[in-house]
């Protein structure tokens, strides 16, 4: 390890001076997942007396917590570094200290070299090791370039202080709660196995303290995160194992929980417990993300992603047997290496057939490191902008018919924060959608019944029922 910043005596000084006062700014880059981890970094430093800033401009450390998952993602962490050296010199000419740290899984796949490429960064702690924060940010102190990127051999949950309840009520009243990390499935486009590493879950009775400690606070709504979430087991309170429909259900028997979801699942891991419990669970919302990615069995295959386009299919019909009104979502790749216009049409078939109420979709990127880079025959770039062009616009013409046939319905709504007019709150509706409604902001928590009237390009109207 490089010992490269020796900060004086004077410095050192002021910042213990001030250490009751130290301002964190964490900049969150990628999926949930980051941002449930951005939240726990920010109570890790708690402890140590840091508060968080929504401003940059104030902070004395400032985290980027980076995602890995496409080029262009890890490049713009690159470029924002770029912008944070010159900050860091300019406070430096006037004698203030700024810390710079990256974490999350560019940390994790580019290590040391961060350090080479990045000369202003003090620390970079990948996701199994964030409870260690505290302790590299000690050491950085000191004038040591700290990397922290072992998968640790402790629970680092166990080493995080708890979820503090008045923090968590100031996140507001919906919460993500991590209870599964990394896969094992290993498709071949895909950076995560080897960023967040193998799968592992938490434990029952952790997830259950702190979903209770949530609601305890105010929380009316858990989503429950892992990479591959329905990849989740525990031991049963009683023995033997559960899955996560299981885990569902217990979760739903906590006073004052309203809502669950949960995300990201794989087709492969949705078991019948977790299909029963979409069936079974009034707080199960009916909305679930299960990527299929492409259409084409070739694909699919080449992808190893184990299932082909009509087991997905099946399973989906397996789905809304169970939960007629479920709102389908997915991710999708256009381009990965070999897919031909007939591949890309069986994607367009696969949409058609299935109708999401919700997507995500990319070109495919190249990631070092992964079976998928080494394939020869990379799509043209002009081919995939092409085939994305036409797939978000199928998607788009998806969304916006499932929000049109929301239209007249009364639903329940769950009141989330301020809207953008004066005397109007933004809500969610059971399948994920943005809906405004006039309500006051007393009610922010309360779940209210309105009927939709109309669709916005990314949000619904909706009137009170019975007014
Ligand atoms: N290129 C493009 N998209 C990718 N995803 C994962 N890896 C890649 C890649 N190399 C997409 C998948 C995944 C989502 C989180 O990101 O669709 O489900
Ligand atoms: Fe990546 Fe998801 Fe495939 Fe795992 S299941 S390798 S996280 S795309």
């Amino acid at each position: 390890m490089n010992q490269i910043t020796v900060i004086s005596p004077d410095t050192a000084e002021k910042a213990d001076v001030a250490s009751n006062t130290r301002k964190v700014f964490i900049k969150t880059y990628g999926c949930q997942m980051n941002v449930y981890d951005s939240n726990r970094m920010g109570d890790a430093l708690a402890s140590e007396g840091y508060v968080t800033t929504e401003e940059m401009g104030e902070a004395d450390l400032i985290l980027l917590n980076t995602c890995h998952i496409r080029e262009k993602a890890a490049d713009k962490v690159y470029s924002a570094l770029g912008r944070l050296r010159d900050m860091k010199r300019t406070r430096a000419e006037h004698g203030r200290e700024l810390m710079i740290g990256v974490t999350g899984c560019v940390a994790q796949a580019e290590g040391e070299e961060i350090l080479r490429r990045a000369p202003a960064v003090d620390v970079v702690v990948g996701p199994q090791t964030y409870h260690r924060l505290p302790q590299a940010l000690a050491r950085a102190r000191q004038g040591e370039r700290v990397v922290e990127t072992d998968y640790a051999v402790e629970d680092k949950f166990e080493h995080l202080p708890k979820v503090d309840k008045a923090k968590a009520r100031s996140r507001g009243v919906t919460s993500f709660l991590t209870v599964q990390e990394g896969c094992d499935k290993f498709c071949t486009f895909c950076v995560v196995p080897y960023t967040r590493g193998s799968e592992v879950s938490r434990p029952v009775s952790q997830i259950i303290d702190e979903a209770m400690r949530l609601v305890d606070s105010g929380v009316r709504e858990i989503t429950l995160l892992g990479q591959n979430v329905n990849a989740w087991r525990g031991e049963s309170p009683k023995g033997g194992e559960w899955g996560l429909g299981e885990l569902l259900y217990r979760l739903a028997e906590i006073p004052g929980l309203a809502r669950l979801r949960y995300t990201t699942s794989h087709p492969r891991d949705m078991d019948d417990c977790l299909i029963e419990a979409h069936r079974d669970l009034r707080a199960l919302m009916p909305y679930l993300h299960l990527p299929v990615q492409a259409g084409s069995d070739r694909i699919l295959k080449a992808m190893n992603r184990r299932h082909t386009g009509a087991e997905y299919l099946r399973l989906i019909e397996r789905i809304r047997n169970a939960r007629a009104d479920i709102a389908m979502s997915g991710d999708f790749i256009v381009g990965f290496p070999g897919e031909t216009d007939q591949d890309f049409e069986d994607t367009l078939k696969i949409v058609e057939d299935v109708k999401y109420a919700s997507a995500y979709s990319f070109k495919y990127s190249t990631r070092p490191g992964t079976p998928g880079a080494e394939l020869g025959s990379q799509v043209d770039e002009a081919v995939k902008t092409e085939r994305l062009e036409r797939l978000q616009a199928l998607l788009l013409r998806q969304q916006q018919e499932f929000a049109e046939g929301c239209v007249g319905k009364t639903i329940d709504l769950l009141l989330e924060k301020p809207g953008r007019m004066p005397g109007q709150l933004i809500g969610r509706s059971p399948w994920l959608q943005s809906v405004n409604v006039d309500a006051k902001e007393s009610q922010i928590g309360d779940i209210i019944q309105v009927r939709i009237i109309g669709t916005g390009p990314n949000s619904l109207f909706a009137e009170r029922a019975g007014a």
